[in-house]
């Protein structure tokens, strides 16, 4: 037995399924979860001292790869200083005043712990803005795990095959309506139905908890033309794609400008952080200044604000980062594409900037129903020869691999070979 199988085993007698969130039990690839002992630049350990590749970066977080030098120093210095206060720092303004520096449609930005709670308190206050209580999500896209958003969810809702969450009673997602990704007929319906009580549309705008699937053309403009008409917020959920398609999210990448934006991961550096920000005068009605409550005993925390700063800095400091980081990728997610084309394999391979992910189906992947289409048992076979071969990816047909700037061009050559050699025996 190795030592996760051990901790698995001793783990699943105090810890609900033995894990501390559902995706990283590798249930749906029939794999024993590796427990990490620690990670340095592309790399993790398991405590039974293998060493893989890392293509999860901590579900997004690490795009500068593990312990950076730069991050572990502001937080060491940080915690000399303290690791909680419960009051107004300095770090704290400097954070806000970055992110809305960075993000144009960004006038004021509310730190919080978590994308689930960035979202939960941008929801309440495009309700509190607008007097609205209705709000259009997409099937296939994760916003977390608050009530009102656990409808047609993705991410490990989509592989513990719970189609929405015991627990939520119909009350708290009576107000939630879901239309197709990509399909802005199925907005405009839902608003000529009933416009008038829909206070915001939220997207993924790069949906990344369904597998990778990309905006078609048009499509994040047709939303926000469909928002302005019927006075409804657009929120774009920037979780993933924040700091990470560009040093201005997707919005900036694609040039559509939200009402609301939510981050979370690289925002924090690897420290639990969640910000949500927007428009002055929506902002502004969060308490105290406004009449809609919001707050957080550890929001702003010194060390994740310390964290968080040095990270963002150094993506924003580092001459060409986000075009080398994404230029690596292109060429190896192109090189996977010619790699499946030259085996005459009909999977599909969508991607973008540091995303992408195969989906093992035959048509392209525009949506939640396409995506669930993938064979998830190929998807195991895959995972398991890559993991065997010192490859860490997500474990679940349906999340992103995220690639790191730490990623040399030598080392995602080796991962195309290996995965070469994976088509080869690919009993699917
Ligand atoms: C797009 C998106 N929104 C929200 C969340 C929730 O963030 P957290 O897990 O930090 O609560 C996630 C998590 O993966 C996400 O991908």
């Amino acid at each position: 037995m190795t030592r996760s199988e051990m901790l698995f085993t001793e783990a699943a007698r105090f810890i609900p399924g033995g894990v501390n969130s559902p995706v990283r039990a590798f249930g749906s690839v029939g794999e024993t979860p590796r427990f990490i002992a620690s990670a340095k630049g592309a790399y993790m350990t398991d405590v039974d001292g293998n060493t893989y590749l890392d293509f999860v970066g901590s579900w997004g977080p690490m795009i500068l790869g593990h312990s950076h030098p730069v991050i572990l120093e502001a937080v060491q210095e940080a915690c000399r200083e303290g690791l909680s206060f419960g009051a107004a720092t300095e770090r704290e303004v400097e954070m806000a005043e970055l992110i809305c520096s960075l993000v144009p449609s960004i006038d004021m930005v509310r730190m919080v712990n978590s994308g689930t709670e960035a979202v939960m308190s941008a929801i309440r206050v495009a309700r509190g803005f607008t007097g609205r209580s209705k709000i259009v999500k997409f099937a296939g896209c994760y916003h977390g795990h608050s009530d009102s958003m656990l409808v047609k969810a993705g991410s490990g809702v989509m592989t513990a095959g719970i189609p929405d969450s015991a627990g939520v009673p119909a009350g708290c997602t009576q107000d939630t309506l879901t239309a197709v990704y990509n399909d802005l007929e199925s907005v405009k319906e839902l608003f000529q139905a009933c416009g008038s009580e829909i206070a915001a549309v939220i997207v993924e705008p790069v949906a990344a908890n369904m597998g990778v699937v990309l905006p078609e053309k048009g499509f994040l403009e047709g939303l926000r033309r469909v928002c302005d008409e019927y006075g409804a917020l657009l929120i774009f959920d920037e979780v993933i794609t924040g700091f990470r398609l560009s040093l201005s999210g997707a919005q900036g990448y694609f040039g559509v400008r939200p009402d609301l934006t939510t981050f979370g991961k690289i925002i924090g550096g690897g420290m639990p952080v969640g910000a949500y920000g927007g428009r002055r005068e929506v902002m502004e009605l969060i308490a105290p200044s406004g009449p809609v409550y919001q707050a957080g005993t550890l929001s702003g925390n010194p060390v994740a604000m310390a964290a968080g700063l040095a990270g963002l800095r150094l993506l924003r400091d580092t001459p060409g980062f986000y075009e080398d980081l994404n230029q690596k990728a292109d060429r190896f997610f192109e090189g996977m594409k010619d790699a499946l084309a030259e085996a005459g394999k009909p999977w599909q391979l969508n991607h973008i900037g540091s995303l992408g992910c195969i989906f093992f189906t035959k048509g392209p992947v525009s949506n939640y129903a396409q995506a669930k289409t993938s064979d998830t048992k190929a998807f195991a076979e895959y995972f398991s020869f890559m993991l065997r071969q010192g490859i860490y990816l997500a474990p679940s047909q349906f999340e992103a691999m995220f690639l790191s700037a730490a990623m040399t061009d030598g080392e995602l050559e080796g991962v195309l070979e290996s995965f070469k050699n994976y088509l080869k025996e690919s009993q699917f």
